[in-house]
Formats: structure tokens, sequence, C-alpha cells
């Protein structure tokens, strides 16, 4: 659907926040591109990219990289799939897909088959809603860890959001339910209990998957279970609340977007839209004297007299209600009586062990606090810090790493108590953000409380480590970290160590930017255009995003420089030159990539769509490629004519084009839905994928007429309730070979 995120029509919680004088290149001109080559007259003009020749220096592969993976067969040998606007999962000749695992799904015996007609109940024991992110924990026919089993493992799975549109999750409500103020304890249980993550056993019998509706290590994690505070944060009294006066402990966890696993073997999921879900009354600055706090409640998008996505605060007295109204309301200095601080306990890494719910989960504090995607461990290496890479998705917010304190003990790989070694190497380290500087290099700058310009930073005062932690953006500012084009994943290249990040679309890149949120474009976000949708002028900026890459310096996962290229630009195939810089032809023409997953069974890297600038012309899709390295392009300057100052020259380095050999398009889902989520078994013959809000688009108000349903899915399919006229579910699929092959062969 036309949204930028992953939120329903008409509800804008994407944040906003980031208006700090962060240097961006002085800008200009607004170049007015339209689709399918067409050059549309009025404002502006074309843009024209001058083309350089210089090669990215010093980017070759070099010999020591790690041996890149050696397929035994042909990758990329299926025939591409087409565009789709059907409402279903299309795959190539000769594979199938199954849906095995959708919202409402139970997770326990006794628990009843999901009708899906708005009257179930019991959602702590079942599938969440919106899968997102998702990884594979294998498991021995005597249910050990095993990281060789290829027929039994379990599921980690992000349930990231709901459908909904006016705060109801109108798909879980018989009548749709309210949008009004007070809202139904009962509407708004269900919605606290789908989100969060789910673990559920999933196993193959002859050729076919299934979950384990049984299975004793299944687990829900909802917006209400206990979990604690790690790293430098936990104690502090940032994190003082009525619920947890020590500062330990928060519940739940909350708009789960992209996942990781560790080199430990357990399970990392990142908190992304979590702020859009708390209120907070007008009158609050005043309340809090307008001390600290406020700057920081307004950089993480909650200035007073913001309203909640939901109305969950509305629901009723009872404490798991009060806590989504972050304001000072009690008498204490510390907040040990209401829930001033309680936004500080969401928006991390939390760690889980998804093979024993005994454990807690754990925030890991020490990677940051923002909208966080996935968590990509760089591939580790004995007697070498872990690194971890990240992305912040807001419009111009920030990519970081985290470097741990402990070396890599290849021991670990396996050890015995899971959570404790997470406490080993993901509570003590060092937290960086990223620079790109125009030369192809980049920089790693320390977020660190001794940082000479976080330590004298006059946009807010940081009391400590912890206080860096908790407000990771505002010391992004204070060291002049680069803004980015809403960094969505990250995944590393087991061939070579390089890290990809996709750069989902900027609607707020303009050649010649107005107010303090819009910004130029620079070499690592040089793309402004024009996008025409149909009639509609008004994609602006980058609406089609691109994939960016990094090469560490020397120094491996410890590195503070690196350098950098575009792996891809997303694009119409059918757009000028200028803007389908990366000439994609139609079978490889992708816009707003979103998942990205390196497979480590073949080396292919999954790139997945969560699009709103192409669904015109095509549900959003996921594509396999085969990427070469950084510096295997060339350096091309992008010129921009503006309305004063003359010409805008932003230099960019672009990876070596594609081939139909090397990208293309291997899945497209079915209507309104996007594609995220990817993991697989270790021989690479099973892939499971999520599709994610199937039907997002339909309206509320027809919530009686099933005929009016965007979409069916899965229940078109035969699976569960509904048949041809079901409510749509977000689900995991299952892709795999007829011919029992790997996939993406
Ligand atoms: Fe949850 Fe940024 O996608
Ligand atoms: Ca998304
Ligand atoms: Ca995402």
């Amino acid at each position: 659907m036309n949204k930028p995120v992953d939120l329903p029509i008409g509800f804008s919680e994407e944040e906003d926040s980031n208006t700090s004088a962060n240097p961006s290149f002085d800008s200009i001109l607004s170049a007015r591109l339209s689709r399918r080559g067409l050059l549309r007259g009025g404002v502006g003009t074309a843009a024209t990219a001058l083309f350089g020749s210089a090669v990215l220096a010093g980017c070759g592969g070099g010999d020591d990289d790690p041996a890149p993976v050696a397929p035994t067969e042909t990758l990329l040998g299926f025939s591409a799939v087409g565009k789709s606007l059907l409402d279903s999962v299309v795959v190539p000749a000769g594979y199938t897909a199954t849906a095995i695992y959708a919202l409402g799904d139970p997770l326990a015996a006794g628990v009843a088959d999901y009708l899906n007609d708005g009257t179930d109940t019991n959602f702590e024991n079942r599938a969440g809603d919106h899968h997102d992110g998702m990884e594979w924990f294998g498991l021995s026919a005597a249910g050990a860890a095993s990281a060789t089993a290829v027929d039994r493992g379990l599921l980690a799975v992000n349930h990231e959001a709901t459908t909904d549109e006016n705060r109801s999750s109108f798909f879980l409500h018989a009548d749709g339910g309210t949008s009004t103020l007070p809202r139904p304890a009962l509407e708004v249980d269900k919605e606290l209990a789908i989100h969060g993550v789910s673990v559920v056993e999933v196993r193959k019998t002859g050729t076919a998957w299934a979950a384990v509706k049984d299975s004793s290590f299944n687990r829900r994690l909802t917006t209400l279970t206990d979990i604690e505070i790690a790293g430098p944060a936990r104690g502090n009294a940032l994190l003082v609340t009525k619920h947890s006066t020590a500062g330990t402990a928060t519940r739940g966890t909350l708009n789960n977007c992209g996942t990781g696993k560790t080199p430990w073997g357990s399970f990392v999921t990142g908190e992304e839209n979590w702020s859009g879900y708390f209120t907070r009354p007008v009158g609050d600055d005043a309340a809090r004297a307008n001390d600290k706090s406020v700057t920081s409640l307004r950089r993480y998008g909650r200035a007073e007299g913001a309203t909640s996505r939901h109305g969950w605060e509305s629901a009723g007295a009872g404490d798991i209600y009060a806590r989504w109204t972050n304001a000072k309301t009690g008498v204490s200095t510390d907040g040990s009586d209401d829930y001033r601080n309680e936004m500080n306990g969401m928006g991390y890494i939390v760690e889980l062990d998804p093979y024993d719910k005994s454990k807690a989960a754990k925030k890991r504090t020490g990677l940051g606090r923002f909208a966080h995607e996935s968590a990509a461990f760089g591939t580790p290496v004995a007697g070498q810090p872990i690194a971890v890479y990240q992305g912040d998705d807001s419009r111009n917010e920030y990519i970081y790493k985290f470097v741990s304190t402990a070396l890599w003990d290849a021991a670990d790989a396996n050890p015995a108590d899971r959570m404790a070694t997470g406490d080993k190497y993901l509570d003590s380290g060092k937290l960086y953000a990223a620079k790109f500087n125009a030369d192809g290099s980049g920089e790693w700058i320390e977020l660190s409380i001794t940082t000479p310009a976080i330590a004298a930073y006059a946009g807010y005062t940081f009391a400590d480590q912890a206080d860096v932690c908790v407000n990771s953006r505002l010391a992004g500012d204070a060291i002049g970290a680069t803004k980015m084009d809403r960094p969505e994943w990250c995944a590393v290249n087991p061939a070579n160590g390089e890290i990809y990040f996709t750069l989902t679309n900027n609607s707020n890149r303009r050649v010649e930017p107005t107010g303090s949120s819009q910004l130029a474009p620079d070499s690592a976000n040089p793309r402004v255009y024009t996008d025409i949708k149909g009639t509609s002028t008004s994609q602006q900026g980058n609406p089609n995003g691109h994939i960016l890459r990094i090469k560490e310096g020397a120094a491996g996962s410890a590195a503070t420089g690196f350098t950098w290229d575009v792996y891809l630009f997303g694009a119409e195939s059918g757009a000028p030159g200028a803007i389908n810089l990366s000439s994609l032809t139609s079978d490889q023409d992708f816009s707003s990539p979103d998942g990205l997953v390196f497979s480590r069974a073949t080396g292919i890297c999954w790139i997945q769509t969560d699009d709103g600038a192409y669904t015109d012309v095509t549900n959003c899709m996921m594509l396999a490629a085969l990427p070469g390295q950084v510096g295997d392009g060339a350096k091309k300057t992008l010129s921009y004519s503006r309305t004063a100052g003359g010409a805008l020259a932003v230099d960019t380095y672009i990876g070596k084009a594609p081939t139909a050999s090397t990208l293309k398009r291997f899945l497209v889902g079915p209507i309104g839905s996007e594609i995220t989520g990817l993991t697989e078994t270790p021989d690479g013959k099973a892939i499971f994928v999520n599709i994610q809000h199937p039907g997002e688009n339909t309206a509320q108000a027809n919530i009686a007429d099933p005929t009016k349903f965007t979409s069916h899915w899965p229940g078109n399919t035969g699976y569960g309730a509904g048949g041809a006229t079901a409510r749509p579910r977000s689900a995991t699929i299952v892709i795999t070979k007829n011919d029992g092959g790997r996939i993406g062969s």
C-alpha cells in the first residue's frame, strides 16, 4: 500500500524528529523525473548524470578476505518471476510456497483453532500479528540445540504491529472495533497480546513442513512480558518507573522489526516504531519543568500533545494501560511513582534464548536506543571483538556499530548458558555512529561520554554513558553522523565480510531543501527526483531507495575507518538513466528495499521490499542477488541544476551493474503485503519467509463485507478458516524446490 513505513493508511508514525544541524551538502534544485521514461515538464529540469571514470581506490577484494561460499550448482538458474498484482504468492516454476504459520495459530495444547472472524481470544497463546524478522534454531531428534538439523527446528518470529485504521486493529474484532476513546479493554487486551515475538517449533514430515502447535518449546513475548534491562543503563535513573523503582526491568517488547542471530546461538530482535504507542499530554513539558527529558522525548518523536497509535492508555485505570501515558503525574523526584520514564524502556535490541523458556529476555542497552531494525553480527574472529551493525529506520537517521569489549572465544559458539554469553559480549563495548565522506571513505565516530563533541554538546547535557546509550540519537547529532535515507535491515556477506544496509526511501531529500527536516543529496544518499505514480507527483526525494555497502578497514570489527559504495539503486526499469543508476531490467526492478538476508548455504543475497511507490504496477517482492564487492563499479557524478547558486555536483560510487545472472526477481507477494524476514535450514533446501499485512489497504468501514477486503490470503489458498472470503492474515511461508534442490538454484 501507499505508505512509507509499516503503518496503515492515514497513520504517520515514522519518526521525523532529526532537526539537528549536522553537516550535509548545500543544496539546491529539483530534478523532476517521472516513471516509465517520461520526462514531464513543469518546475525544474531533468537531472543529468555525468559519468566519471575513477574506480574507487583501495577497495578490491583483499587476499585476506574469507573464502567465498562455494556453490555446488548454478545459482540464479530459475526463470525470473514477473511483476504481479495477484492476491497470491508467486514463485518461479519448479518451486512451491506454502503457508505454515499465520496470525492466531495456536501455540499450546488446548488452544482452539483460529476462527478468524474477530471472536478469537487467548492471543497470549497464539501467533502474533505482522510477522517480520525471523531466525531458525535447529533441533536434534532428541530436542537439543543443533547446528546441523534440517528437518526440525524453532522459528523465532517478530510480530511487529497490527493492521489498523484510526486506532483499532480491525481484523481482530468482530465488528472492526472502536476508533473513539476510550477504547474497550477487551479490544485492547487482544492488541497488547498480538505484538512481540513468538517461538514456534516446525517439523518436516516427508516433504511437508508444519508448525508443531503443542510443542513445549513454543513461547510468546508480548507487550506485557517481564524483561530485564541489561548493559550500561541497567539501574540508571533514566529507567526508574513505578513498575521497576530500581530501573532494572520493564514490561514487554514492541514493534519488533528486524532480527539477528548471535554467534553464540541466541536470537535478537529490534524494537522499531515503539514511540508512537505512547501518548504525552499537553502540559507535560511544564510538569517536567522543561528539564532535559523534554529534549529527549522530542528527539524520539513525543513532543507534548502527541497521541498514541491505538489509544491503549484509555482502556482503564489499570497499570497495564496507564503506562502508555508517558507523563510526569507523580510527586517523586525520581519517577518511581509514575511512568514519566516509561519510554526509556523501549527502543533496544532484545536478546532471547529460544531454546530456554526459563530465561528472561534482556534489553541490551549498550547497543543504543533508536528505531532498531536488524542487528547483523560481523563474522567472528578468535581474539577479535564482536561487531554488531545496526540501522535507525526513520528519515534522516543514522547507522551504528557496536564493538564488544570481550574478544571472541570460539568455545562460546556453543555455550552452556547463551544469555550469560550475551552478557559477556553485549553489555560492555563501544558504540559508534557512521559518517560517510564524499571521497568514498567513512568513519565510525565513538559515542562516548568522553568524546569531546558529546561531552561539550550544547543540545543536551549527557550525565553518563548510560545517558549516551539511552539517547544515542542525540549523541549521533553531537558528533555529526550522516543522516541517511531510512536505514532498514543490514546484513553481512559471508563471502567477504562486507556489510550491506538497505536505505528504503526518503521523502525528505530535496535539491533545494526548505525547513529543518529536508536535506540536500549527499554522496551516500545521492538521489533526488520525483516519481510519478499514476497521476500523482507526490513521491519526491528518494522514493525508490538504495542498498549501500561498506568494507571495514584493516582492523576489521574494531576498525574506525571504512570504504563504501552503493550496491544497487532501486528504480523502475523504464526510468531515465539518471534515476535507474544500476540499469535494472524488468526482471530486476524494485522499489523500497527493506528486508536483507544473506544465505549462509548459498551466499545468495535476498532482497525484500516494503514499497508504496511502485505498487500500482506490482505487489511487494523478493529478489535473489549475487553481489560483488565494494569498489567493483565506478565513481559517478550526479549533477543537479538549481534555481540559485548554479549546478550542484554530487559524487557517488556505484557498484558494478547487475546482470541477468546476478540479480533476478524470485517472489511477488499478495495484495497489500510486504515481504520481510528470511531464514533457512542449514542445507539451504528450505527457506522461511514472512508475508506481512496482506490486505492492509482494506478500509475498516468494510469489515462487514468480505467482498471488499483487498486480500483473502492465505485463506484463499485453503489455509485455515474462511476460504475465498477469509480475513487476510500475516503468515510464514516455507519455500521448497520440487526437485529437492537448494533454494535459488
Ligand atoms: Fe519495520 Fe522499518 O520496517
Ligand atoms: Ca518496513
Ligand atoms: Ca523493515
